[in-house]
Formats: C-alpha cells, sequence, structure tokens
C-alpha cells in the first residue's frame, strides 16, 4: 500500500494536545448503545487538551474512519438507538516506529495519517469488553483506557469471574457451571445436579454475554432444560445461580488508583428499582423501559455500614479480577443486609445518564473530568508484560 504523507504524525489541531482513538460501535448485541456512548463522550471531552479521531466498528466488523463531528452527530433523544453502516472510509492502525498512527483508507492507498497517543474504547461485550481488542492495543503498544487483556476476559466470563472473587475473599452466591461437553454429553444430569444443588429460583445465564441477553429465571426444574438450552444458543457455557429473592441491586463505580501505588477509588453506591413483580432488571428494562419500570436511585439510601461495605467489596472485587481503569461492581444486598458481589463489568454503561458516570457525579466527579481522569489513568501506564 501507497501512503499519502511521509509522516504519520500531521494533526491539524492545536500542538500538544493529547490525539485520542476513539473507538466505538463493535460487533456485540451492544452495538448501539456504544454509538450513542460515543455521542455523548465526544460532545463532552475536553476539546482543549484532547484532540479526538473516531474509529467506528460496523456490526459486521469493518472499521471506518470518523472525526469528532460525525461521532457527535450520532446522538439520538428521541429513544431511538444509532448504529454504524458500512459506508464511511475504512481506517487502519498501525504501529510505526516513531508512534502509532490513524489513517484512511481509499482504495490500495493509506490516505490522512494522524498520530495517536491513547485509545479511548467504548465497546461493551463480545470483541470489545472481553480482551480482544485489548489484545490487539498491546501489540500495537498504544495505551488504552480500561482494563487489560487478562482482566477484560475474567470479568467477561462469569464462571471465571467467580472463580477469581471467590479466591480473593469476595462473597458470591451458590452457583453451578455446565460445561459445553457436560451438557452436550447428559442434560439429564446437568439439569439433576443443578436441582440437587441449588434452591429455586434459579437463574440460568450464558457465561460470556451482557445486557440480561439469554438470561432467564426458573421457577421450578421443570423449567431448567428450556432455559439451559436457551441460553446454549449464546455461549456454550452456562452458569446457573441461585436467586437472591426480595434482595436490593446495589451498584458501586470504580476508578483505578490515581498515582501508580494508590488504591482503587470507589463512588457512593447507586440503586436498580424494578417495579414488575418478578421482573428483573432484563434488556426491555435495561434499554426500553416503559416509564415508572425502573428507576435508578443516585445515591442508594443504605445504611452507613451497608455503604462502606459496597464500597470495600467493590474495590475488592476490582482488584481481585485485576482490573484496571474502570469498572462498575453490582452487588445483592439482602433484606439482613448481607451484601454479595453479583458481577464486575470492566466496561460499564458510560452514557451521560448511565448509573456510572452518574455515581461519579454524586461523588463529586462530573462528566467531562471522568473522561480526562481515565485518560490519564491510561497515559500513565505501561503498555504490555515487558516492562
Ligand atoms: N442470582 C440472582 N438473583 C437475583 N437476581 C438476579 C441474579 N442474577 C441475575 N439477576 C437479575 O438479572 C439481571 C442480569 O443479570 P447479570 O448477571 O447482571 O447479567 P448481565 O451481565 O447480562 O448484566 C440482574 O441485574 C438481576 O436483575
Ligand atoms: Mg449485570
Amino acid at each position: 500500500m501507497a501512503e499519502s504523507a511521509s509522516n504519520g504524525t500531521s494533526s491539524g489541531g492545536a500542538p500538544g494536545r493529547t490525539r485520542v482513538a476513539l473507538v466505538f460501535g463493535g460487533q456485540s448485541t451492544e452495538h448501539e448503545i456504544s454509538c450513542l456512548t460515543a455521542a455523548c463522550v465526544a460532545g463532552a471531552i475536553d476539546t482543549d487538551r484532547f484532540e479526538v479521531h473516531g474509529i467506528g466498528i460496523a456490526k459486521s466488523g469493518t472499521w471506518h474512519r470518523m472525526e469528532l463531528a460525525d461521532v457527535e452527530a450520532l446522538r439520538t433523544d428521541d429513544g431511538t438507538l444509532p448504529a454504524l453502516g458500512d459506508d464511511a472510509p475504512c481506517a487502519a492502525l498501525i504501529r510505526r516506529p516513531d508512534g502509532v498512527v490513524m489513517a484512511g483508507v481509499e482504495d490500495d492507498r493509506l490516505v490522512d495519517p494522524v498520530g495517536v497517543d491513547v485509545a479511548l474504547v467504548l465497546l461493551h461485550g463480545a470483541y470489545g469488553e472481553d480482551g480482544t481488542i485489548q489484545g490487539q492495543f498491546e501489540m500495537l503498544g498504544l495505551p488504552y483506557v480500561g482494563s487489560g487483556v487478562a482482566a477484560s476476559a475474567v470479568g467477561m466470563d462469569k464462571h471465571l469471574m467467580k472463580v477469581a472473587l471467590a479466591a480473593a475473599g469476595m462473597p458470591i452466591g451458590p452457583y453451578e457451571v455446565l460445561l459445553p461437553g457436560q451438557w452436550v454429553s447428559d442434560p439429564v444430569a446437568c439439569c439433576d445436579r443443578v436441582a440437587a444443588r441449588l434452591r429455586f429460583p434459579v437463574f440460568v445465564k450464558p457465561a460470556r454475554g451482557g445486557s440480561s441477553v439469554g438470561i432467564v429465571r426458573v421457577t421450578d426444574p421443570s423449567g431448567l432444560a428450556d432455559a439451559i438450552a436457551y441460553a446454549h444458543r449464546f455461549d456454550p457455557k452456562v452458569v446457573v445461580e441461585e436467586g437472591f429473592v426480595k434482595a436490593r441491586e446495589v451498584e458501586c463505580a470504580v476508578l483505578g488508583p490515581r498515582e501508580r501505588a494508590g488504591l482503587p477509588r470507589t463512588s457512593r453506591p447507586g440503586e436498580i428499582v424494578v417495579h414488575t413483580d418478578d421482573a428483573f432488571y432484563d434488556y426491555e428494562a435495561k434499554y426500553l423501559p416503559k416509564s415508572g419500570e425502573v428507576d435508578l436511585r443516585v445515591p442508594a439510601e443504605l445504611d452507613e455500614a451497608v455503604e462502606a461495605r459496597v464500597r470495600e467489596l467493590a474495590a475488592g472485587s476490582f482488584e481481585a479480577i485485576g482490573a484496571e481503569g474502570l469498572a462498575r461492581v453490582d452487588t445483592f444486598v439482602t433484606a439482613d443486609g448481607e451484601v454479595v458481589v453479583n458481577e464486575v463489568n470492566t466496561m460499564p454503561g458510560f452514557t451521560q445518564l448511565s448509573m456510572f458516570p452518574s455515581l461519579w457525579q454524586a461523588s463529586g466527579i462530573d462528566y467531562r473530568s471522568l473522561i480526562t481522569d481515565l485518560l490519564d489513568q491510561a497515559l500513565g501506564r505501561e503498555v504490555g508484560v515487558i516492562r
């Protein structure tokens, strides 16, 4: 391929600004929400400090170059969600001796190369939150916001996450893992094991899902086989958990340490309140809530000791999976005030109205400062395993 400029660091922006590759969209079921997030971030990022170049990943997986205004224009306020097509010019990231360059691709030429200093990855789910794209940035030698390869992969897998949390002494609920071979070779034995070891209701989940996709609440053993077969459509590995009945869903936002030697920082916790009986925080409740069905309470009304416990477990869970940058730790608070960790999300919802930014807003860090904090953390960190 020919390249139209000899120097990969042309920018057109003010000198001295940090050049950010804003990566969003993606191949997962959370493509649309990622596009909306990118539009929110593009509108709020401190452009005196940061020069932003977008990389929109279409659902097909192709990468497209987009400028800041194009990303901002994806914003919707009418309840619909934006998505990317395949038509914009393609984008390439290339490692050169003097740094990483992003370029457009036209026919067989690279055009308008710009140097980039850091990637702000706003992807959720498969190929975004699971360590795969993080590995790509490690290979490029490009610092990036958020957890590394291993923590992202562990955070994505509800089985491995529970193993890491339990090993670090974090309280988690009873569960059974159905490995792919076990379910295929003897489904009856799988159902019998679950029914013998767990109290109903149970939650049947694809191990590496997100946004509640594929999750079914099962009230008695007769519903198990269908629910497991359904979860199996999304992931050959299935996790079944004992359901917490009448527990409150309390979430805590975590930021990595400001200083390299510091501890993770935790926000005031918030609460998800789902008002319909027997409903849970499923895909519809997350993205298409009917009015009055779901409330986010920020901050949550909790006893001081329970709030302190949630924050302690949030920091402990962040460290247990080796998270970096940011994470949202979701807990159940039982009727007698016991706190149990449900999951760690290494790329939590990040629109202006999402729980994670709302929790930091209530804890003294506004949306713009939050974006700057994440980029500063990424820039202060070395990439790769060879230190
Ligand atoms: N063990 C459980 N007890 C009670 N409710 C649960 C349990 N597991 C999941 N849920 C409900 O299902 C929702 C989605 O489950 P979660 O494990 O958080 O999956 P996802 O990674 O898709 O967000 C939770 O927010 C909660 O409402
Ligand atoms: Mg969840």
